[in-house]
């Protein structure tokens, strides 16, 4: 079989939707990649984050295993490549500990870069064909996965540059958070609501299924809480007053020395921040980033307001109340990541994508500047462990009616 493969899609994929999306998304990865140099990609800054270089052969990874390793005629590029760039799933074998993946020196970045273009090779094959429902729906998952791991490529890069004393931008064009007026409360009539998402368009399986929930009548902010707001709280003593904070939360206080958000630091000149842009003044008008759920809800209770669920959020976004729905920062929610009624998780190795998590997370709404384009939805279900801040997070402040 002798099959010429174009290297410029935009003809041949104009009436093929996936194949075009699928070569766009795979040529954003490397579009955010291109500032960075071969050791930026290998280094791993805590056990959390994942070095560039393996973000990039683990999404590729994904592609090869879940569609391409089974056609007729695939050849796997490397046998290894399933021990070194298999994340998390059980059912697939095992795998290097996560801890571990800075070590990966080798292969290097060349072999990964290749790695890539032989899975692009014969993902466009796959594309030019007519596909089962089955294959495009797991062609959408693995386009929706590699643009999660490009906003873990934002988060971690930014991780990493932020232990260098040089404070290095990641971009220094990258555009500056936008600020505006303070939050107005909306008040919202609550009453039986339903939430998730159904329909053909993509979600991940977390979203689904839609299903009927109750709400008290509430209200909500429809602007995020600013990085002004935020240092009111510290300088009325909000990292120092054990009655705002959940017991756990009050422990990362004390262990971590938590004074501030994760990225924010004092000068001469006030507090600064580190952002994609380098080391650079807080903006006041902008809202705060880079809080645990720990800090959210503690500077909720000191504002007299508590956290949205995620049930108000999305019934709320649904109703064109807030602001906007691909925001700055991501939004902490008061709930837990939990199924929702009636979930199930696909069958065989996919199905550990999502549903094996859901204890000890909190879930986050919205989605953040870091957030792909086009990526999040108004259903879309976010989650991290409460004491994590590497991530884009934010909050917006909900209250009950009294
Ligand atoms: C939804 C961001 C928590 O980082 O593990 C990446 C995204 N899932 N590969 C994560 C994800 C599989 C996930 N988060
Ligand atoms: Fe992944």
């Amino acid at each position: 079989m002798d099959t010429v493969h174009y290297p410029t899609p935009a003809v041949t994929t104009e009436h093929r939707p996936l194949a075009c999306a699928f070569t766009k998304m795979r040529a954003h990865t490397l579009a955010l990649i291109a500032p960075l140099s071969a050791e930026d990609m290998v280094v791993q800054s805590m056990p959390d984050a994942s070095p560039v270089k393996w973000h990039l052969a683990h999404t590729t990874w994904f592609f090869e295993t879940f569609l391409l390793k089974d056609q007729p005629g695939y050849k796997l590029f490397d046998p290894d490549y399933a021990y070194l760039f298999n994340s998390y799933y059980e059912a697939l074998g095992p795998r290097q500990p996560r801890a571990q993946r800075g070590l990966l020196t080798r292969p290097p970045l060349a072999d990964i870069l290749a790695y890539r273009a032989h899975v692009d090779d014969a993902m466009s094959g796959l594309l030019e064909a007519d596909l089962p429902a089955e294959t495009e729906a797991l062609i959408r998952l693995g386009i929706a996965h590699e643009e999660q791991h490009q906003e873990l490529i934002l988060m971690d890069g930014l991780h990493l540059l932020a232990q260098s004393p040089l404070k290095p931008a990641y971009c220094p064009r990258t555009p500056a958070d936008a600020g505006g007026r303070q939050g107005r409360f909306q008040l919202r009539p609550g009453g039986l609501v339903e939430i998730g998402h159904a329909g053909e368009a993509f979600a991940f399986d977390n979203e689904a299924p839609r299903h009927r929930t109750w709400l008290q009548p509430f209200e909500i902010s429809d602007r995020l809480v600013t990085n002004g707001e935020w240092l009111a709280f510290m300088q009325d003593g909000g990292y120092s007053r054990p009655d705002l904070w959940l017991s756990d939360g009050w422990a990362q206080v004390q262990a971590n020395g938590w004074n501030a958000p994760f990225y924010w630091q004092a000068s001469e000149d006030g507090w600064q921040e580190m952002t994609l842009r380098g080391l650079q003044a807080i903006a006041p008008g902008a809202p705060v980033t880079h809080i645990s759920y720990y800090e959210a809800d503690a500077y909720a209770r000191w504002a007299g307001a508590r956290l949205p669920t995620e049930a108000e959020w999305e019934a709320a976004a649904a109703d064109g109340v807030l602001e906007q729905v691909d925001d700055v920062a991501w939004q902490w929610t008061g709930s837990a990541y939990l199924p929702y009624p009636g979930f199930l998780p696909g069958a065989g190795a996919v199905g550990e994508y999502n549903g094996k998590f859901m204890s000890g997370q909190m879930v986050l709404r919205g989605g953040s500047a870091f957030t792909p384009a086009g990526h999040a939805r108004p259903t879309y279900r976010n989650f991290f462990a409460p004491e994590k801040r590497w991530l884009r997070s934010g909050l917006r402040l909900a209250r009950d009616i009294s």
